[in-house]
Protein backbone atom coordinates (compact mmCIF):
# COMPACT_ATOMS: atom_id res chain seq x y z
CA UNK A 1 0.00 0.00 0.00
CA UNK A 2 1.54 3.39 -0.83
CA UNK A 3 1.94 5.55 2.07
CA UNK A 4 -0.84 8.10 2.42
CA UNK A 5 0.47 12.16 3.05
CA UNK A 6 -0.51 13.25 6.42
CA UNK A 7 -2.46 16.24 5.71
CA UNK A 8 -3.62 18.33 8.46
CA UNK A 9 -6.91 16.83 7.98
CA UNK A 10 -5.87 13.42 8.25
CA UNK A 11 -4.67 13.96 11.73
CA UNK A 12 -7.52 15.49 12.61
CA UNK A 13 -9.45 12.52 11.24
CA UNK A 14 -7.28 10.84 13.47
CA UNK A 15 -7.81 12.56 16.69
CA UNK A 16 -11.81 12.92 15.95
CA UNK A 17 -11.64 9.25 15.54
CA UNK A 18 -9.69 8.21 18.91
CA UNK A 19 -12.78 10.00 20.58
CA UNK A 20 -15.66 8.24 18.99
CA UNK A 21 -17.14 5.11 20.10
CA UNK A 22 -19.78 3.80 18.12
CA UNK A 23 -21.99 1.01 19.19
CA UNK A 24 -25.35 -1.62 19.16
CA UNK A 25 -27.29 -2.84 21.92
CA UNK A 26 -28.10 -6.50 21.41
CA UNK A 27 -30.57 -8.23 23.33
CA UNK A 28 -33.06 -10.84 23.31
CA UNK A 29 -36.70 -8.50 23.89
CA UNK A 30 -38.06 -7.87 27.13
CA UNK A 31 -33.95 -7.96 28.37
CA UNK A 32 -33.97 -4.07 29.12
CA UNK A 33 -32.61 -2.46 25.77
CA UNK A 34 -34.95 0.13 25.41
CA UNK A 35 -34.69 1.21 29.60
CA UNK A 36 -30.91 1.14 29.04
CA UNK A 37 -31.12 3.21 26.10
CA UNK A 38 -32.89 5.54 27.79
CA UNK A 39 -30.38 5.44 30.53
CA UNK A 40 -27.68 5.90 28.69
CA UNK A 41 -29.40 9.13 26.83
CA UNK A 42 -30.11 10.79 29.97
CA UNK A 43 -26.40 10.73 31.18
CA UNK A 44 -25.06 11.91 28.15
CA UNK A 45 -27.83 14.78 28.36
CA UNK A 46 -28.59 14.03 25.05
CA UNK A 47 -32.49 13.85 25.63
CA UNK A 48 -36.20 14.27 26.83
CA UNK A 49 -37.53 11.61 24.83
CA UNK A 50 -37.48 9.18 27.32
CA UNK A 51 -41.20 8.75 25.69
CA UNK A 52 -40.00 8.43 21.75
CA UNK A 53 -37.46 5.63 22.94
CA UNK A 54 -40.24 3.14 24.37
CA UNK A 55 -42.48 4.15 22.03
CA UNK A 56 -39.97 1.99 19.76
CA UNK A 57 -38.84 -0.56 21.70
CA UNK A 58 -42.72 -1.14 22.74
CA UNK A 59 -42.81 -4.48 20.63
CA UNK A 60 -45.49 -6.00 22.65
CA UNK A 61 -47.43 -3.35 20.91
CA UNK A 62 -49.93 -5.74 18.71
CA UNK A 63 -49.59 -5.94 15.05
CA UNK A 64 -51.82 -3.15 14.31
CA UNK A 65 -50.26 -0.89 16.87
CA UNK A 66 -46.95 -1.77 15.50
CA UNK A 67 -47.93 -1.28 11.89
CA UNK A 68 -48.99 2.46 12.57
CA UNK A 69 -45.82 2.90 14.62
CA UNK A 70 -43.79 1.99 11.79
CA UNK A 71 -45.78 3.86 9.37
CA UNK A 72 -44.78 7.17 11.68
CA UNK A 73 -41.47 7.15 10.57
CA UNK A 74 -40.26 10.03 11.81
CA UNK A 75 -40.02 8.21 15.36
CA UNK A 76 -37.67 5.65 14.06
CA UNK A 77 -35.86 8.33 11.98
CA UNK A 78 -35.44 10.46 14.53
CA UNK A 79 -34.43 7.13 17.12
CA UNK A 80 -32.05 5.24 14.23
CA UNK A 81 -28.66 6.68 15.44
CA UNK A 82 -28.43 8.69 18.85
CA UNK A 83 -25.12 11.08 19.57
CA UNK A 84 -24.14 12.07 23.22
CA UNK A 85 -21.08 13.10 24.60
CA UNK A 86 -19.33 11.95 28.00
CA UNK A 87 -15.93 13.23 29.56
CA UNK A 88 -15.02 14.45 26.13
CA UNK A 89 -15.78 11.24 24.31
CA UNK A 90 -18.35 11.06 21.89
CA UNK A 91 -20.72 8.04 21.45
CA UNK A 92 -22.53 6.94 18.35
CA UNK A 93 -25.62 4.95 19.59
CA UNK A 94 -27.42 2.89 16.83
CA UNK A 95 -30.44 1.59 17.71
CA UNK A 96 -31.64 -1.66 16.46
CA UNK A 97 -35.34 -3.20 15.56
CA UNK A 98 -36.63 -4.78 18.42
CA UNK A 99 -38.89 -6.95 16.36
CA UNK A 100 -37.29 -10.16 15.92
CA UNK A 101 -39.06 -9.91 11.66
CA UNK A 102 -36.86 -7.40 11.37
CA UNK A 103 -33.31 -9.20 12.33
CA UNK A 104 -31.93 -8.64 8.71
CA UNK A 105 -31.73 -4.73 9.63
CA UNK A 106 -30.38 -5.89 12.90
CA UNK A 107 -27.59 -7.66 11.31
CA UNK A 108 -26.63 -4.45 8.94
CA UNK A 109 -26.22 -2.28 11.88
CA UNK A 110 -23.92 -4.20 12.82
CA UNK A 111 -21.87 -3.88 10.18
CA UNK A 112 -21.82 -0.18 11.24
CA UNK A 113 -20.74 -0.45 14.83
CA UNK A 114 -17.35 -0.56 16.46
CA UNK A 115 -18.25 -2.78 19.79
CA UNK A 116 -21.22 -3.84 21.17
CA UNK A 117 -23.28 -4.24 24.69
CA UNK A 118 -25.18 -7.51 24.94
CA UNK A 119 -27.50 -7.36 27.89
CA UNK A 120 -28.99 -9.72 29.41
CA UNK A 121 -32.14 -10.43 32.06
CA UNK A 122 -29.84 -11.92 35.11
CA UNK A 123 -33.18 -14.18 35.49
CA UNK A 124 -32.70 -15.47 31.93
CA UNK A 125 -29.41 -15.65 30.88
CA UNK A 126 -28.71 -16.06 27.27
CA UNK A 127 -31.59 -16.14 25.07
CA UNK A 128 -32.53 -17.08 21.63
CA UNK A 129 -32.37 -13.67 20.08
CA UNK A 130 -29.28 -13.08 22.35
CA UNK A 131 -27.28 -16.05 20.23
CA UNK A 132 -28.48 -14.94 17.37
CA UNK A 133 -27.02 -11.40 17.53
CA UNK A 134 -23.94 -12.62 19.10
CA UNK A 135 -23.83 -14.80 16.49
CA UNK A 136 -23.53 -12.05 13.72
CA UNK A 137 -20.68 -10.13 16.42
CA UNK A 138 -18.98 -13.43 16.45
CA UNK A 139 -18.86 -13.39 12.55
CA UNK A 140 -17.41 -9.90 12.73
CA UNK A 141 -15.13 -10.04 15.28
CA UNK A 142 -17.04 -7.27 17.34
CA UNK A 143 -16.12 -7.11 20.94
CA UNK A 144 -18.79 -7.18 23.24
CA UNK A 145 -19.54 -5.71 26.41
CA UNK A 146 -21.70 -7.93 28.76
CA UNK A 147 -24.59 -6.32 31.00
CA UNK A 148 -26.13 -8.31 32.96
CA UNK A 149 -29.43 -6.20 33.83
CA UNK A 150 -32.18 -6.15 36.12
CA UNK A 151 -30.19 -7.39 38.89
CA UNK A 152 -32.40 -5.62 41.42
CA UNK A 153 -34.73 -8.64 40.66
CA UNK A 154 -34.47 -12.32 41.98
CA UNK A 155 -32.59 -13.71 39.27
CA UNK A 156 -29.77 -16.61 38.32
CA UNK A 157 -26.96 -17.13 40.23
CA UNK A 158 -24.28 -14.81 39.03
CA UNK A 159 -21.75 -17.23 39.00
CA UNK A 160 -24.06 -19.55 36.92
CA UNK A 161 -24.79 -17.05 34.66
CA UNK A 162 -21.04 -16.36 34.03
CA UNK A 163 -20.38 -20.20 32.74
CA UNK A 164 -23.70 -20.04 30.85
CA UNK A 165 -22.01 -16.76 28.75
CA UNK A 166 -18.41 -19.17 28.40
CA UNK A 167 -20.24 -22.49 27.85
CA UNK A 168 -23.41 -21.19 25.40
CA UNK A 169 -21.11 -18.10 23.10
CA UNK A 170 -18.01 -19.70 23.72
CA UNK A 171 -16.48 -16.73 24.89
CA UNK A 172 -14.12 -15.82 27.70
CA UNK A 173 -15.63 -13.81 30.38
CA UNK A 174 -14.09 -11.78 32.94
CA UNK A 175 -15.78 -10.22 35.05
CA UNK A 176 -15.31 -6.13 35.53
CA UNK A 177 -17.77 -5.76 38.52
CA UNK A 178 -19.32 -8.11 41.17
CA UNK A 179 -22.80 -7.31 42.57
CA UNK A 180 -23.06 -6.90 46.81
CA UNK A 181 -26.22 -9.22 46.93
CA UNK A 182 -29.06 -9.21 44.36
CA UNK A 183 -32.88 -8.57 44.32
CA UNK A 184 -33.81 -7.12 46.91
CA UNK A 185 -30.38 -7.68 49.10
CA UNK A 186 -28.44 -5.75 46.73
CA UNK A 187 -26.38 -3.13 47.88
CA UNK A 188 -24.49 -2.43 45.28
CA UNK A 189 -21.31 -3.36 42.89
CA UNK A 190 -17.53 -3.60 43.88
CA UNK A 191 -15.73 -2.28 40.34
CA UNK A 192 -13.11 -5.21 40.16
CA UNK A 193 -10.88 -3.42 37.53
CA UNK A 194 -10.39 -0.07 39.60
CA UNK A 195 -11.16 -0.70 43.16
CA UNK A 196 -14.11 1.19 44.31
CA UNK A 197 -17.61 0.37 45.31
CA UNK A 198 -20.88 1.86 43.70
CA UNK A 199 -23.79 1.59 46.07
CA UNK A 200 -27.19 1.43 45.05
CA UNK A 201 -30.12 3.85 46.48
CA UNK A 202 -26.65 7.24 46.31
CA UNK A 203 -26.68 9.16 43.21
CA UNK A 204 -25.25 6.90 40.37
CA UNK A 205 -22.00 9.34 40.53
CA UNK A 206 -21.16 7.95 43.99
CA UNK A 207 -18.16 6.05 43.20
CA UNK A 208 -16.36 5.36 46.11
CA UNK A 209 -12.32 4.20 45.58
CA UNK A 210 -10.78 1.92 47.34
CA UNK A 211 -7.54 0.16 47.52
CA UNK A 212 -8.72 -3.21 46.89
CA UNK A 213 -11.05 -5.88 49.05
CA UNK A 214 -9.25 -5.24 52.66
CA UNK A 215 -9.74 -1.74 52.34
CA UNK A 216 -11.35 -0.72 56.28
CA UNK A 217 -13.51 2.13 54.75
CA UNK A 218 -15.25 -1.17 53.10
CA UNK A 219 -16.51 -1.85 56.90
CA UNK A 220 -18.24 1.39 57.08
CA UNK A 221 -20.50 0.85 53.72
CA UNK A 222 -20.74 -2.55 54.09
CA UNK A 223 -22.39 -4.75 56.84
CA UNK A 224 -19.94 -6.96 58.35
CA UNK A 225 -21.54 -10.55 56.90
CA UNK A 226 -22.11 -9.21 53.45
CA UNK A 227 -18.51 -7.55 53.34
CA UNK A 228 -17.02 -11.38 54.19
CA UNK A 229 -19.28 -12.92 51.80
CA UNK A 230 -18.21 -10.13 48.64
CA UNK A 231 -14.66 -10.94 49.74
CA UNK A 232 -15.00 -14.63 49.21
CA UNK A 233 -17.13 -14.56 46.36
CA UNK A 234 -14.26 -11.74 44.76
CA UNK A 235 -11.53 -14.09 45.42
CA UNK A 236 -13.29 -16.78 43.99
CA UNK A 237 -14.07 -14.96 41.12
CA UNK A 238 -10.92 -13.85 40.60
CA UNK A 239 -9.43 -16.58 40.91
CA UNK A 240 -11.83 -18.52 38.58
CA UNK A 241 -12.06 -16.25 35.69
CA UNK A 242 -8.87 -14.52 33.58
CA UNK A 243 -8.17 -10.88 33.91
CA UNK A 244 -9.46 -8.31 31.32
CA UNK A 245 -7.09 -8.68 28.17
CA UNK A 246 -7.55 -5.88 25.80
CA UNK A 247 -6.24 -7.91 22.73
CA UNK A 248 -8.90 -10.84 23.40
CA UNK A 249 -11.64 -8.56 23.68
CA UNK A 250 -10.53 -6.35 21.13
CA UNK A 251 -10.87 -9.81 18.93
CA UNK A 252 -14.10 -10.48 19.83
CA UNK A 253 -12.79 -13.44 22.03
CA UNK A 254 -13.08 -12.20 25.80
CA UNK A 255 -16.35 -10.09 27.62
CA UNK A 256 -16.19 -8.01 30.06
CA UNK A 257 -18.76 -8.18 32.41
CA UNK A 258 -21.03 -5.25 33.82
CA UNK A 259 -23.91 -5.66 36.69
CA UNK A 260 -26.51 -3.43 37.27
CA UNK A 261 -30.37 -2.46 36.75
CA UNK A 262 -31.34 0.21 34.08
CA UNK A 263 -34.50 0.67 35.74
CA UNK A 264 -33.47 1.91 38.87
CA UNK A 265 -30.62 3.41 36.87
CA UNK A 266 -27.72 1.54 39.10
CA UNK A 267 -24.47 0.55 37.28
CA UNK A 268 -25.43 2.48 33.54
CA UNK A 269 -22.41 4.66 34.57
CA UNK A 270 -20.14 2.52 35.13
CA UNK A 271 -21.03 0.34 31.94
CA UNK A 272 -20.78 3.61 30.11
CA UNK A 273 -17.33 4.68 31.70
CA UNK A 274 -15.98 0.63 31.02
CA UNK A 275 -17.55 1.54 26.99
CA UNK A 276 -15.55 5.08 27.02
CA UNK A 277 -12.26 2.91 28.48
CA UNK A 278 -12.71 -0.48 26.32
CA UNK A 279 -14.52 -0.39 23.36
CA UNK A 280 -12.38 0.55 20.65
CA UNK A 281 -12.57 3.78 18.68
CA UNK A 282 -12.97 3.38 15.37
CA UNK A 283 -10.68 0.35 13.59
CA UNK A 284 -9.30 0.02 9.42
CA UNK A 285 -11.41 -1.45 7.87
CA UNK A 286 -10.88 -3.58 5.12
CA UNK A 287 -11.97 -2.80 1.15
CA UNK A 288 -12.05 -4.78 -1.91
CA UNK A 289 -8.84 -2.86 -2.46
CA UNK A 290 -7.27 -1.88 0.57
CA UNK A 291 -7.35 -1.61 4.22
CA UNK A 292 -8.72 2.24 4.97
CA UNK A 293 -7.68 3.69 8.24
CA UNK A 294 -9.85 5.87 10.00
CA UNK A 295 -6.71 8.78 9.85
CA UNK A 296 -6.70 9.45 6.21
CA UNK A 297 -7.03 13.13 4.88
CA UNK A 298 -10.04 11.32 2.33
CA UNK A 299 -13.28 10.70 3.32
CA UNK A 300 -14.68 6.93 3.01
CA UNK A 301 -17.98 5.84 4.31
CA UNK A 302 -20.49 3.38 3.69
CA UNK A 303 -24.44 3.28 3.58
CA UNK A 304 -25.89 0.53 5.68
CA UNK A 305 -29.29 1.50 6.04
CA UNK A 306 -31.94 3.41 3.75
CA UNK A 307 -35.35 4.84 5.70
CA UNK A 308 -37.98 6.88 4.37
CA UNK A 309 -38.44 10.10 5.42
CA UNK A 310 -41.42 11.74 7.70
CA UNK A 311 -43.23 12.49 4.61
CA UNK A 312 -44.31 9.86 2.16
CA UNK A 313 -45.33 12.39 -0.40
CA UNK A 314 -42.37 13.40 -1.41
CA UNK A 315 -40.44 9.86 -1.60
CA UNK A 316 -37.52 11.49 0.42
CA UNK A 317 -35.34 9.20 1.93
CA UNK A 318 -32.47 9.02 4.38
CA UNK A 319 -29.80 6.95 3.83
CA UNK A 320 -27.32 6.29 6.95
CA UNK A 321 -23.66 6.88 5.96
CA UNK A 322 -21.04 5.09 8.66
CA UNK A 323 -17.42 7.16 7.87
CA UNK A 324 -14.52 5.29 7.65
CA UNK A 325 -12.05 7.76 6.78
CA UNK A 326 -11.69 11.35 6.28
CA UNK A 327 -13.91 14.67 7.04
CA UNK A 328 -16.97 14.86 5.40
CA UNK A 329 -17.86 18.76 4.87
CA UNK A 330 -21.13 20.02 4.63
CA UNK A 331 -21.51 20.80 0.60
CA UNK A 332 -19.08 17.56 -0.28
CA UNK A 333 -20.00 15.82 -3.86
CA UNK A 334 -18.91 12.50 -3.34
CA UNK A 335 -18.48 9.43 -5.58
CA UNK A 336 -20.56 6.82 -5.51
CA UNK A 337 -18.74 3.86 -6.23
CA UNK A 338 -21.55 1.88 -8.04
CA UNK A 339 -23.18 4.05 -10.43
CA UNK A 340 -19.59 6.66 -10.91
CA UNK A 341 -22.08 9.22 -10.00
CA UNK A 342 -21.90 12.35 -7.97
CA UNK A 343 -23.78 12.84 -4.85
CA UNK A 344 -23.91 16.00 -3.25
CA UNK A 345 -24.29 15.81 0.51
CA UNK A 346 -25.86 19.35 0.86
CA UNK A 347 -26.84 19.06 4.64
CA UNK A 348 -25.63 16.05 6.27
CA UNK A 349 -27.56 14.87 9.10
CA UNK A 350 -26.36 14.22 12.83
CA UNK A 351 -28.71 12.38 14.43
CA UNK A 352 -29.11 13.57 17.83
CA UNK A 353 -32.09 11.99 19.93
CA UNK A 354 -34.00 14.65 20.50
CA UNK A 355 -34.02 16.43 17.04
CA UNK A 356 -31.95 16.62 13.47
CA UNK A 357 -29.08 18.93 13.24
CA UNK A 358 -27.61 20.17 9.92
CA UNK A 359 -23.74 19.11 10.63
CA UNK A 360 -21.20 21.03 9.70
CA UNK A 361 -18.86 18.47 9.91
CA UNK A 362 -18.29 14.74 10.62
CA UNK A 363 -15.51 12.31 11.35
CA UNK A 364 -14.61 8.69 11.10
CA UNK A 365 -17.47 6.57 13.17
CA UNK A 366 -20.16 9.32 13.04
CA UNK A 367 -23.37 7.98 11.05
CA UNK A 368 -24.89 10.78 8.76
CA UNK A 369 -27.66 10.81 7.32
CA UNK A 370 -27.98 11.81 4.06
CA UNK A 371 -31.48 12.69 2.33
CA UNK A 372 -31.98 11.71 -1.50
CA UNK A 373 -34.58 10.50 -3.52
CA UNK A 374 -33.66 7.64 -4.33
CA UNK A 375 -30.21 7.79 -5.35
CA UNK A 376 -28.24 5.89 -2.72
CA UNK A 377 -28.80 2.23 -1.73
CA UNK A 378 -28.01 -0.24 0.94
CA UNK A 379 -24.11 -1.20 0.62
CA UNK A 380 -23.38 1.85 -1.09
CA UNK A 381 -19.84 2.88 -0.73
CA UNK A 382 -18.85 6.91 -0.89
CA UNK A 383 -15.40 8.59 -1.46
CA UNK A 384 -14.00 11.65 -2.56
CA UNK A 385 -12.93 9.65 -5.85
CA UNK A 386 -11.18 6.56 -4.83
CA UNK A 387 -13.04 3.68 -6.33
CA UNK A 388 -13.12 1.54 -3.53
CA UNK A 389 -16.06 -0.56 -1.91
CA UNK A 390 -16.65 -1.87 1.41
CA UNK A 391 -17.94 -5.50 1.62
CA UNK A 392 -19.46 -6.85 4.02
CA UNK A 393 -23.27 -5.37 4.09
CA UNK A 394 -25.17 -8.99 4.55
CA UNK A 395 -28.25 -10.03 2.29
CA UNK A 396 -29.89 -13.14 4.15
CA UNK A 397 -31.22 -15.51 2.23
CA UNK A 398 -35.04 -15.26 3.17
CA UNK A 399 -36.74 -17.72 5.20
CA UNK A 400 -40.61 -17.13 3.17
CA UNK A 401 -40.71 -16.64 -0.96
CA UNK A 402 -44.34 -14.84 -2.10
CA UNK A 403 -45.55 -14.24 -5.40
CA UNK A 404 -46.51 -10.51 -6.14
CA UNK A 405 -50.17 -10.55 -6.99
CA UNK A 406 -51.49 -7.29 -8.92
CA UNK A 407 -55.21 -6.92 -9.39
CA UNK A 408 -54.82 -3.81 -12.05
CA UNK A 409 -52.43 -4.97 -14.92
CA UNK A 410 -52.15 -1.15 -15.90
CA UNK A 411 -49.99 -0.87 -12.46
CA UNK A 412 -47.44 -3.28 -13.58
CA UNK A 413 -44.86 -0.50 -14.24
CA UNK A 414 -45.51 1.43 -10.75
CA UNK A 415 -45.21 -1.67 -9.09
CA UNK A 416 -42.14 -2.89 -10.45
CA UNK A 417 -40.66 1.01 -9.45
CA UNK A 418 -42.40 1.11 -5.93
CA UNK A 419 -40.41 -2.81 -5.52
CA UNK A 420 -37.06 -1.14 -6.83
CA UNK A 421 -36.99 1.83 -4.29
CA UNK A 422 -38.49 -0.39 -0.94
CA UNK A 423 -35.44 -3.05 -1.95
CA UNK A 424 -33.55 -0.48 -2.20
CA UNK A 425 -34.41 0.65 1.13
CA UNK A 426 -33.74 -3.35 2.21
CA UNK A 427 -38.00 -3.49 3.19
CA UNK A 428 -37.67 -6.73 1.51
CA UNK A 429 -35.54 -8.53 -1.19
CA UNK A 430 -36.84 -8.78 -4.86
CA UNK A 431 -36.42 -11.38 -7.38
CA UNK A 432 -37.15 -11.50 -10.92
CA UNK A 433 -37.68 -14.80 -12.11
CA UNK A 434 -35.26 -14.82 -15.82
CA UNK A 435 -38.93 -16.49 -17.28
CA UNK A 436 -40.41 -13.26 -17.29
CA UNK A 437 -43.13 -14.46 -14.49
CA UNK A 438 -44.29 -11.92 -12.05
CA UNK A 439 -41.72 -10.36 -9.23
CA UNK A 440 -40.81 -12.91 -6.22
CA UNK A 441 -40.59 -11.14 -2.94
CA UNK A 442 -38.30 -12.51 -0.26
CA UNK A 443 -38.18 -11.76 3.62
CA UNK A 444 -37.16 -13.06 6.96
CA UNK A 445 -40.02 -12.06 8.85
CA UNK A 446 -43.66 -12.10 7.75
CA UNK A 447 -44.26 -8.55 9.33
CA UNK A 448 -42.05 -7.52 6.49
CA UNK A 449 -44.91 -8.58 4.18
CA UNK A 450 -47.37 -6.39 5.95
CA UNK A 451 -44.93 -3.43 5.76
CA UNK A 452 -44.52 -3.30 2.30
CA UNK A 453 -48.42 -4.32 1.54
CA UNK A 454 -49.66 -1.52 3.06
CA UNK A 455 -46.46 1.11 2.28
CA UNK A 456 -47.10 -0.16 -1.31
CA UNK A 457 -50.95 0.93 -1.12
CA UNK A 458 -50.26 3.93 1.43
CA UNK A 459 -47.15 5.28 -0.51
CA UNK A 460 -47.32 4.39 -3.90
CA UNK A 461 -51.15 3.90 -4.75
CA UNK A 462 -50.36 0.35 -5.57
CA UNK A 463 -52.95 -2.15 -3.87
CA UNK A 464 -51.09 -5.65 -4.42
CA UNK A 465 -51.62 -9.08 -2.83
CA UNK A 466 -48.91 -11.74 -1.73
CA UNK A 467 -49.18 -15.15 -2.50
CA UNK A 468 -47.76 -18.33 -1.51
CA UNK A 469 -44.92 -19.83 -4.01
CA UNK A 470 -44.07 -23.02 -4.24
CA UNK A 471 -40.42 -22.42 -3.44
CA UNK A 472 -39.27 -23.16 -0.14
CA UNK A 473 -35.24 -22.29 -0.60
CA UNK A 474 -33.43 -19.50 -2.16
CA UNK A 475 -29.60 -19.41 -2.78
CA UNK A 476 -27.31 -17.14 -4.64
CA UNK A 477 -25.42 -19.22 -7.33
CA UNK A 478 -21.62 -18.38 -8.39
CA UNK A 479 -18.92 -20.22 -10.07
CA UNK A 480 -15.88 -19.58 -12.06
CA UNK A 481 -16.98 -22.83 -14.41
CA UNK A 482 -18.93 -20.32 -16.97
CA UNK A 483 -19.48 -23.41 -19.06
CA UNK A 484 -21.26 -25.36 -16.44
CA UNK A 485 -23.52 -22.24 -15.27
CA UNK A 486 -24.39 -21.87 -18.57
CA UNK A 487 -25.77 -25.46 -18.76
CA UNK A 488 -27.02 -24.91 -15.34
CA UNK A 489 -29.19 -21.84 -16.62
CA UNK A 490 -30.47 -23.79 -19.55
CA UNK A 491 -31.87 -26.83 -17.28
CA UNK A 492 -33.77 -24.30 -14.77
CA UNK A 493 -34.64 -21.86 -16.33
CA UNK A 494 -38.20 -21.74 -14.33
CA UNK A 495 -36.39 -22.24 -10.96
CA UNK A 496 -34.09 -19.24 -11.52
CA UNK A 497 -33.83 -15.34 -10.65
CA UNK A 498 -32.05 -12.05 -10.65
CA UNK A 499 -32.13 -10.18 -7.38
CA UNK A 500 -31.89 -6.74 -6.98
CA UNK A 501 -28.10 -6.57 -8.40
CA UNK A 502 -28.17 -8.51 -10.85
CA UNK A 503 -27.17 -11.46 -9.12
CA UNK A 504 -28.04 -15.00 -10.14
CA UNK A 505 -30.18 -16.71 -7.32
CA UNK A 506 -31.79 -20.56 -7.58
CA UNK A 507 -35.11 -21.32 -6.19
CA UNK A 508 -35.39 -24.57 -4.47
CA UNK A 509 -38.99 -26.81 -3.82
CA UNK A 510 -37.74 -28.80 -0.99
CA UNK A 511 -34.53 -28.87 1.18
CA UNK A 512 -33.74 -32.28 -0.75
CA UNK A 513 -33.97 -30.35 -4.19
CA UNK A 514 -31.70 -27.78 -3.11
CA UNK A 515 -29.08 -30.82 -1.86
CA UNK A 516 -29.64 -32.38 -4.75
CA UNK A 517 -28.44 -29.57 -7.00
CA UNK A 518 -25.45 -29.13 -4.62
CA UNK A 519 -24.62 -32.72 -5.27
CA UNK A 520 -24.81 -32.80 -9.08
CA UNK A 521 -23.50 -29.37 -9.83
CA UNK A 522 -19.90 -29.77 -7.88
CA UNK A 523 -18.38 -26.78 -9.64
CA UNK A 524 -21.27 -24.00 -8.89
CA UNK A 525 -21.48 -22.69 -5.10
CA UNK A 526 -24.62 -21.90 -3.55
CA UNK A 527 -24.79 -19.14 -1.09
CA UNK A 528 -27.11 -18.58 2.01
CA UNK A 529 -25.50 -14.82 2.50
CA UNK A 530 -24.58 -12.70 0.30
CA UNK A 531 -22.10 -9.32 0.48
CA UNK A 532 -23.17 -7.08 -0.70
CA UNK A 533 -21.01 -4.25 -2.84
P1 LIG B 1 -36.56 -4.36 25.69
O1 LIG B 1 -36.39 -3.00 25.07
O2 LIG B 1 -35.27 -5.11 25.75
O3 LIG B 1 -37.65 -5.17 25.13
O4 LIG B 1 -36.92 -4.16 27.23
P2 LIG B 1 -37.54 -2.92 28.01
O5 LIG B 1 -36.49 -1.91 28.29
O6 LIG B 1 -38.77 -2.46 27.33
O7 LIG B 1 -37.85 -3.65 29.38
C1 LIG B 1 -38.74 -4.73 29.48
C2 LIG B 1 -39.36 -4.74 30.86
O8 LIG B 1 -38.35 -4.95 31.83
C3 LIG B 1 -40.04 -3.44 31.26
O9 LIG B 1 -41.07 -3.75 32.18
C4 LIG B 1 -38.97 -2.71 32.01
O10 LIG B 1 -39.48 -1.75 32.90
C5 LIG B 1 -38.34 -3.87 32.75
N1 LIG B 1 -36.95 -3.61 33.14
C6 LIG B 1 -35.94 -3.13 32.37
N2 LIG B 1 -34.81 -3.04 33.10
C7 LIG B 1 -35.10 -3.46 34.34
C8 LIG B 1 -34.34 -3.58 35.54
O11 LIG B 1 -33.16 -3.29 35.62
N3 LIG B 1 -35.00 -4.08 36.62
C9 LIG B 1 -36.32 -4.42 36.59
N4 LIG B 1 -36.87 -4.87 37.71
N5 LIG B 1 -37.06 -4.30 35.48
C10 LIG B 1 -36.46 -3.83 34.36
P3 LIG B 1 -42.60 -3.81 31.80
O12 LIG B 1 -43.38 -3.80 33.05
O13 LIG B 1 -42.80 -4.98 30.92
O14 LIG B 1 -42.84 -2.56 30.95
P4 LIG B 1 -43.11 -1.08 31.48
O15 LIG B 1 -44.54 -1.06 31.77
O16 LIG B 1 -42.25 -0.86 32.70
O17 LIG B 1 -42.72 -0.23 30.34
Amino acid sequence: MDTLPNTPVASQAATEAARRRSFAIIAHPDAGKTTLTEKLLLKGGAIQLAGQVRAKGNRRATRSDWMSIEQDRGISVATSVMTFERDGLIFNLLDTPGHEDFSEDTYRTLTAVDAAVMVLDAAKGIEAQTLKLFEVCRLRDIPIITFINKMDREGRDPLDLLDEIEKTLALDVSPAAWPIGQGRDLLGVYDLLNPAVRMLDTEEGSHIPVTGLEDPALDKMIPAGRLAELREQADLVQGGYPAFDEEAFLQGTMTPVFFGSALRDFGVGHLLDGLGRLAPPPRARQSDARMVVPGEGKLTGFVFKVQANMDPQHRDRVAFLRICSGRLEKGARLLQVRTGKQVPVNAPLFFFAKDRQVAEEAWPGDVVGIANHGILRIGDTLTEGEPINFRGVPSFAPEHLRRVRLDDPMLAKKLNKALEQLADEGVVQIFKPLDGSPPVIGVVGLLQVDVLQSRLKVEYGVPAGFEQTQWEYLRWVSTTDQASLEKFRQFNRHELAEDHDGELVALFTSDWRRKRAEDEWKTLSFHALREQH
